[in-house]
């Protein structure tokens, strides 16, 4: 097993994705399981992710497995990391896909509230401790998925990073208070993205982030209601018929991301359909991604320096 990742024979290369039973990152598994990476689909959809794994071994044996997780439990993130260093002894490519939009404040089962368990922690988690085997296995790559709804608010809240401000009464579902929680794990993934890089210098792993678009035609979205539905719907029926916001666009950028060999060098830059884009000027900023990592650290045990 081996080397660089190289676009259309994926064969020997291991990669690992977050959330790959649905959506997008099931497009991204199918994709790179048919060019003959070996994929590990982690979610925690045993029945979406048990039919993803087996469509994909039906066209290529042997190219798939599924491994349940529930990413916003930091146990079950360690028991991951742990299954994968016992079983593997490469990984090419992670790639932190899971994410969530949920009007109802839940919380993980260590506290954290859920858009910020799963969509940062986990992933912050997760990276650190697979940290080891990319570097191994450099060179190698780190995709986050983030969003362009990083850009859609005032940023994180450094006395309120638990999100308990953001729901106004935490037994009333919140439109709002989930836009703003999905906002800030976004905004999240490319602090992530930028602390990691500067650390990941000269070891032959890069990071970067992907916006996937805009109200791509998945299930993330069905627990929002109201006008926020209202207009998702809207851009799913319109966006869909030209086909412009479907999962398989999407993919393209994730699979480009994952094995496009003129991107081995590139790290710490963010894209959207397969090209570079901006990312808000708040997303670089030092000060608040040295808040933000050190709490992680204190919260997961991982990523000290
Ligand atoms: N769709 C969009 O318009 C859009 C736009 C910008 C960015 N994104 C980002 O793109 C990524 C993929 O989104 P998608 O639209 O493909 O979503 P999706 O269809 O809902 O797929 C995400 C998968 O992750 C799973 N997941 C969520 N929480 C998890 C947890 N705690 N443990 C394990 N698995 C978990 C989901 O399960 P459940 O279905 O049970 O939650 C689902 O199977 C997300 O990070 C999202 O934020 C999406």
């Amino acid at each position: 097993m081996t080397g660089a990742v190289v676009a259309d024979d994926l064969t020997g290369h291991v990669i690992l994705i977050t959330g790959g039973a649905r959506g997008m990152g099931c497009e991204t598994a199918r994709v790179l399981g048919s060019r003959g990476a070996h994929v590990i689909i982690v979610d925690w959809e045993g029945e979406a992710g048990t039919r993803t794994r087996d469509a994909i071994n039906a066209a290529r044996p042997g190219s798939a497995v599924f491994r349940y997780c529930d990413l916003s439990s930091l146990d079950e993130v360690r028991e991951l990391a742990a299954w994968v260093d016992a079983n593997y002894d490469r990984l090419d490519v992670l790639i932190n896909n899971a994410g969530i939009t949920d009007p109802v404040r839940r919380v993980s089962l260590d506290g954290f509230e859920m858009h910020l368990a799963t969509c940062h922690l986990a992933h912050f988690l997760l990276t650190h401790l697979l940290l080891d085997l990319l570097k191994r296995s450099a060179p190698s790559r780190i995709i986050m998925i983030s969003s362009d709804a990083h850009k859609a608010g005032p940023g994180l809240d450094f006395d309120d990073l638990n999100n308990e401000k953001l729901w106004k009464a935490h037994d009333k579902p919140s439109n709002g208070a989930a836009f703003q929680a999905y906002h800030r794990a976004k905004l999240s993934n490319l602090y992530f993205m930028h602390s990691m890089a500067e650390r990941l210098a000269g070891t032959g792993v890069t990071i970067n982030a992907i916006s996937p678009g805009y109200f791509v035609n998945t299930s993330i979205y069905r627990n929002m209601s109201g006008i926020f539905m209202l207009a998702a719907r809207v851009v799913f029926g319109f966006g869909t018929v030209f086909g412009l916001n479907t999962p398989q666009r999407s993919a393209k950028t994730y699979v480009k991301l994952a094995t496009d060999p003129a991107l081995e060098q590139v790290t710490a830059t963010y894209f959207e359909h397969e090209k570079v884009k901006e990312t808000s000027a708040q997303a670089q900023d030092p000060e608040a991604r040295k808040r933000l990592w050190d709490w992680s650290v204190t919260q997961t045990g991982a990523g000290a320096d």
